[in-house]
């Protein structure tokens, strides 16, 4: 899968950089052509030479040198490339790509390149827990970077604390799995909902739920990095706006089913992974209700099924949170909202509730097979969901 493939490697000033030498040393074995860039401070913990011998390519240390061919012009390896990982990644670049910083050869590369981007973050732990590094990282990740994200361990200061390169192996497996879905969502339009929808109940009140939206942005944004066009039609949530994808933001069931009814009409699949209120309260007062009463009784009337009343000619995938009876409820919900796909997860189960990054489901299709998924991050869920949405299509 590596064969012939271009991974242009950037290398920044950590104590880790010795461990990009294993990294391009695999790559290489395994038939890519791997072209390291250093930045300055890189080249002070370990020698280009290393990466030289290593690559069999000139290794480019400064935008000016003549020696590189890719000097020439500064942004021929942005355009080379198929993929660009930074290993170790400091929390000087991360900042530096944050802003948009060119004045090196990686962050123009970076600036430059249509290839995804794959940051390995390496540093002390108090710096990467600064509020300005997760901000940075939140940022590139909305952005559409990859986070392989440091491992706990013992750091180059002696303490033991978050902050460690990842291990080679799992960089590798995020750079084959970037490589390997490809474009394969590319000239399609994929409409993602996402959050839980609000039902106001007087101008300061609402009835809503728990859903934190990652579930849906991480659909949003896998189905962006393969090349679909992304609509995402989102309840509030506390998630910076994803880029590259066109985003409504909507509050109630009504607004959701509306901008999903003008979503769809050329859409090749909905996905509807927001949490749905079912009810709203009859009418919300334009006053707030004060607290003159000893009680309150509070009508509430159904919301219309977005699902099972959206029209059209596309693929209908749907979400099934469940506190029990998971599967025979997904199963149902499938055939009764005439699904071609739905996701079932246990909320009571340990990493799948509400607000986690993780989530563990189960993915009936019309046919009735079950795919069981372990514990997985939401964004490899999302993957998953869309390897069998790219079959569809
Ligand atoms: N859904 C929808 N419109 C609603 C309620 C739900 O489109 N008014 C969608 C959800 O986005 C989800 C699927 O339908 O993809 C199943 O939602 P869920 O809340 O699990 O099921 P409900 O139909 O609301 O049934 P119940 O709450 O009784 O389990």
């Amino acid at each position: 899968m590596l064969t012939g493939k271009t991974v242009v490697l950037g290398i920044t000033g950590s104590i880790a950089a010795y461990k990009a030498a294993e990294l391009a040393s695999r790559l290489t074995q395994a038939g890519a052509r791997v072209e390291v860039v250093m930045s300055e401070s890189a080249t002070r913990f370990v020698s280009p030479l290393t990466f030289r011998s290593l690559t069999d390519r000139p290794v480019v240390t400064s935008m000016w040198e003549a020696s590189s061919e890719f000097s020439v012009e500064h942004v021929a390896l942005a355009e080379a490339a198929d993929i660009v990982v930074i290993a170790p990644a400091t929390a000087d670049i991360i900042a530096r790509l944050a802003v948009g910083i060119a004045d090196d050869m990686i962050g123009c590369t970076v600036l430059a390149t249509k290839a995804p981007v794959i940051l390995v973050p390496a540093m002390n732990v108090n710096m990467l827990h600064n509020p300005a590094t997760q901000h940075n990282l939140a940022e590139l990740k909305a952005r559409g970077f990859t986070i392989v994200e440091p491992v706990c361990g013992r750091l180059a200061s002696g303490r033991i604390g978050e902050g460690r390169l990842a291990e080679t192996e799992k960089i590798i497996a995020s750079i084959k799995q970037i490589l390997s879905k490809g474009n394969d969502l590319a000239g399609k339009h994929i409409v993602v909902t996402a959050g839980g929808t609000q039902e106001p109940i007087d101008p300061v009140r609402h009835i809503g739920n728990r859903a934190s939206g990652k579930m849906g942005y991480a659909l949003a944004e896998a189905a962006r990095d393969r090349g679909a066009t992304v609509s995402l039609i989102t309840a509030p949530t506390l998630l910076p706006k994803p880029a590259g994808i066109a985003v409504t933001p909507v509050r109630t069931t009504a607004e959701m089913k509306k901008a999903v009814a003008r979503s769809v009409a050329q859409a090749d699949a909905l996905i509807m992974a927001a949490a749905v209120s079912d009810y709203q309260p009859r009418k919300a007062t334009k006053a707030k209700i004060k607290k003159e009463h000893p009680s309150l009784n509070l009508e509430l009337i159904r919301t219309p099924d977005i699902l099972s009343q959206v029209k059209g000619n596309f693929l209908k995938i749907g979400f099934a949170a469940e506190s029990e009876n998971v599967i025979a409820n997904a199963r149902q919900k499938l055939v009764k909202k005439q699904l071609d796909l739905i996701v079932a997860n246990d909320i009571t189960d340990a990493g799948s509730g509400f607000g986690v990054d993780t989530n563990k489901v189960t993915i009936i299709d019309k046919q009735g097979n079950e795919e069981a998924l372990p514990l997985l991050s939401k964004r490899e869920v999302a993957d998953r969901i869309l390897d069998r949405v790219a079959k569809l299509i």
